[in-house]
C-alpha cells in the first residue's frame, strides 16, 4: 500500500474503500502507530479541526446537537474543539484560533457575538470559514442553518388556542437573544390571527434555564387574572414554572396547561409529560458541520451564503389539556 493510500486513510477515510480502511486500522494497530497532529497541522497549513462556541454548555438542547456535529466531522477526519461563553464581546480569542491553525473554521451556537466583528473575520486577510446554527444572526451575510422559531412558536399557540384556551400567556427568553424576539413574535401573531386577548401583564419575563422558568411563575402566581395556559420559551423554563406552580397547589394541566419548546429527552420522562415543538437537532448539529466542512474545504457552489430552515414538530403530551370549566 502506498504511502498516500495510508494518509488518506487516515485522514479522509470518506475517500477510501471499506477494504482499504481495515487494512489500515489493522496496519495501525499492529505497528502501534499514532499521528503527530501537530507536525501534520505545520505541513498541511490545516488542523483538520473546528471550532463550536456554545452560548451555554449546561443546556441540555446542546447535546444532541454536539453529537451530531462530531460524528459527522469525525466522518469526514475532523475533530472538534468545544468553546463556552466564547469571546463575549471580543472576537480577538476567535481570530487567534485561525491564525495559529488550531482549528480551520467556526461553528457559531451563539448569536451573541457582535456581528459586526464576525463579518470582519471572515473577510480577508482572516477568511474565516463560518457557519451561524441555532441562534441566527439578524440579515447577516453568513451561512446559517436553524430552525424557524417564530412559526413553530405560532403552531404551538395555536395547539392551546385548538384546545380551547383564549387566556394564553408566555415566558420569555432571555433579553437581546434572537430567540427571544423570533418565538414572541410567533405567539403574538397566532394570538392575532385569532383574535385572543393580548395581555402584558401575561407575557413573562423569563430565559432559557428552569430557575427562569420558576421565576416566571411566581410573577404570574402574583396576578389577580391568571391565563389558562402558557406558552414557555423552552422546555427548561416549562419544567422550572410547572414545579414552582405545584409548590401553590395549582396541577398541570388541570389549572394550567403548558407547552414547551426544544423537546429535551426529559420533557418525555417528566411528570406530566410535557407537550412541547421538537426541533431536529440531530439534523442540526449535522448539516452544520456538513456546511462548514465545505465551506473549509471550498467546495465549489458553496462560498454563496445558503439559509438552511428546518421545520419544527408538534409533540403532543400530558401537559396541555382543554381548559376547566370555570
Ligand atoms: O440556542 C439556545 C437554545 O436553547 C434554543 O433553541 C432554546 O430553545 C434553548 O433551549
Amino acid at each position: 500500500m502506498s504511502t498516500a493510500t495510508v494518509s488518506r486513510a487516515l485522514s479522509r477515510p470518506e475517500r477510501v474503500t471499506e477494504a482499504t480502511r481495515e487494512r489500515v486500522s489493522e496496519a495501525v494497530r499492529v505497528t502501534g502507530y499514532t499521528l503527530n497532529q501537530s507536525a501534520r497541522s505545520l505541513r498541511l497549513q490545516s488542523a483538520r479541526t473546528i471550532l463550536v462556541a456554545l452560548p451555554d454548555i449546561g443546556n441540555p438542547f446542546f447535546s444532541t446537537i454536539l453529537d451530531a456535529i462530531e460524528r459527522e466531522a469525525a466522518r469526514r477526519g475532523y475533530g472538534v474543539l468545544v468553546a463556552n461563553r466564547f469571546a463575549r464581546g471580543d472576537t480577538d480569542p476567535l481570530r487567534d484560533y485561525f491564525l495559529s491553525n488550531r482549528a480551520d473554521g467556526l461553528l457559531l451556537l451563539d448569536g451573541s457575538i457582535d456581528r459586526a466583528q464576525l463579518e470582519a473575520l471572515t473577510r480577508a486577510p482572516t477568511s474565516l470559514p463560518l457557519i451561524v446554527a441555532c441562534e441566527a444572526i439578524a440579515d447577516a451575510p453568513f451561512h446559517t442553518v436553524r430552525t424557524d422559531n417564530a412559526y413553530a412558536a405560532e403552531q404551538a399557540t395555536r395547539h392551546l388556542l385548538r384546545l380551547g384556551h383564549s387566556r394564553i400567556g408566555h415566558i420569555k427568553g432571555p433579553a437581546g437573544n434572537v430567540l427571544t424576539a423570533e418565538r414572541e413574535a410567533g405567539f403574538l401573531a397566532a394570538l392575532c390571527s385569532a383574535g385572543a386577548e393580548i395581555r402584558a401583564e401575561w407575557v413573562l419575563h423569563g430565559g432559557f434555564s428552569m430557575d427562569d422558568g420558576a421565576r416566571a411563575a411566581r410573577t404570574m402566581l402574583d396576578l389577580q387574572e391568571r391565563p389558562t395556559a402558557i406558552f414557555a420559551t423552552n422546555d427548561e423554563a416549562a419544567i422550572g414554572f410547572i414545579s414552582e406552580i405545584a409548590r401553590s397547589g395549582l396541577i398541570c394541566p388541570r389549572d394550567m396547561s403548558v407547552i414547551g419548546f426544544d423537546d429535551l429527552g426529559i420533557a418525555e420522562h417528566f411528570l406530566p409529560p410535557l407537550t412541547t415543538m421538537r426541533q431536529p437537532r440531530e439534523a442540526l448539529g449535522r448539516l452544520a458541520a456538513e456546511a462548514l466542512i465545505d465551506l473549509i474545504e471550498g467546495a465549489p457552489g458553496k462560498r454563496v451564503p445558503r439559509q438552511f430552515v428546518l421545520s419544527s414538530q408538534l409533540i403532543v403530551r400530558g401537559s396541555t389539556a382543554p381548559p376547566r370549566p370555570r
